[in-house]
């Protein structure tokens, strides 16, 4: 009998696959689809902090201006999104018996901090923080970003008792460290990693457009090599693998490199809940054929602390397929 049961930040989920932070978790009856498909915990879309201010904005300067109406106005708006919010979460939770993991995609100011503890009272099981910032600044070293999400972390383990996730880019310098120094500060869990937006360009109209929204399956690579140098190196950290997996092979590749879970997305968009379903069905008979009842039994097999020097090893290979190529 295969046992997919797996434990992420504290939390007991029935099957390693989450399902990401999106439009596919707007609706709680769809969730519940999720769910019934296989997942084992839902990722709310993300309540962003600076939709609030835009919308606040927009309302402030198309209604006729009255500067004593706009503090009143402004604390509305700022109620009402975070007011959907919580009945997002507390409708989603009616129906769905797996873990609700809510999610703040934030950035710079601390403003929403406060809404971290009325997600937790709204029930809640999990919070997660999209880290967003992305310094380009001339000067900046990457301390600048370190310390930034370090100050974040610790105001939010301040507020909320429920377990609490980090998940950050690729871009951040050096994921372990900074993984090591939030965990220190509070942080529960991890999520190797989010998308950011990917510019292209529309070369006949010369001008900037979003390349594709959806992951390809190529994109696992980097999150493999993550997953397996920070699960190596910090072997008591909680970790879901995101970003490219799209079946049942990504998310044996991810657990295997030490991943506690994984999350898709683009997978589910593209291919429908089936693809949640089919991809369990793929590792259980995957871990069937390969003698294994449980996912403890290959977690972290093939991860970086398998191979003392992990940089020795990826430049051998690194020499190996790429000095004699013509
Ligand atoms: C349409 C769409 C909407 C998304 N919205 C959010 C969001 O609100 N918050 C968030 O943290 N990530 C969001 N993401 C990113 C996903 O949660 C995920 O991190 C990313 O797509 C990489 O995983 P994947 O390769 O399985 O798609 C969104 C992705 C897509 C495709």
């Amino acid at each position: 009998m295969i046992d997919l049961k797996t434990q992420y930040a504290g939390l007991q989920l029935k099957s390693p696959i989450i399902v990401g932070s999106s439009g596919l978790t707007r609706n709680p009856n769809k969730s519940k689809e999720l769910e019934d498909a296989g997942a084992g915990a839902i990722v709310l879309k993300s309540l962003f902090e600076e939709q609030i201010e835009i919308q606040i904005d927009q309302v402030s300067k198309s209604s006729d201006y009255y500067p004593e109406a706009e503090d009143y106005l402004r604390s509305y708006m700022k109620q009402n999104q975070l007011q959907e919010y919580l009945d997002l979460i507390k409708r989603t939770k009616e129906v769905c018996t797996v873990p609700v993991i809510a999610s703040i995609n934030c950035y710079k100011s601390d403003a929403w901090i406060e809404f971290a503890s009325e997600i937790e009272k709204a029930g809640a099981d999990a919070l997660e923080l999209n880290l967003f910032f992305v310094s380009t600044d001339i000067v900046h070293n990457g301390a600048v970003v370190r310390d930034l999400y370090i100050d974040v972390v610790k105001k939010v383990r301040k507020v909320v008792t429920i377990p609490f996730t980090v998940k950050i880019s690729q871009n951040v310098g050096n994921v372990t460290a900074l993984v090591n120094a939030l965990k220190a500060n509070g942080a529960d869990g991890f999520v190797l990693f989010n998308r950011y937006f990917q510019p292209d360009i529309n070369l006949k109209k010369m001008e900037l457009i979003p390349g594709s929204i959806f992951s390809r399956p190529e994109e696992l690579y980097e999150t493999l090599r993550w997953t397996a140098i920070v699960s190596g190196k910090l072997p008591n950290v909680s970790l879901a693998a995101s970003r490219g997996i799209h079946g049942w092979e990504g998310v044996a590749k991810c657990i295997l490199m030490g991943a506690n879970a994984v999350q898709m997305c683009s997978a589910i968009y593209q291919s429908g809940t089936r693809i949640i379903s089919e991809s369990l069905e793929g590792l259980s008979k995957w871990m069937e054929e390969q003698n294994f009842q449980n996912l403890g039994q290959f977690r972290g097999l093939l991860n970086s602390a398998k191979f003392p020097n992990p940089t020795i090893y990826e430049r051998h290979q690194f020499m190996k397929y790429y000095s004699n190529r013509e």
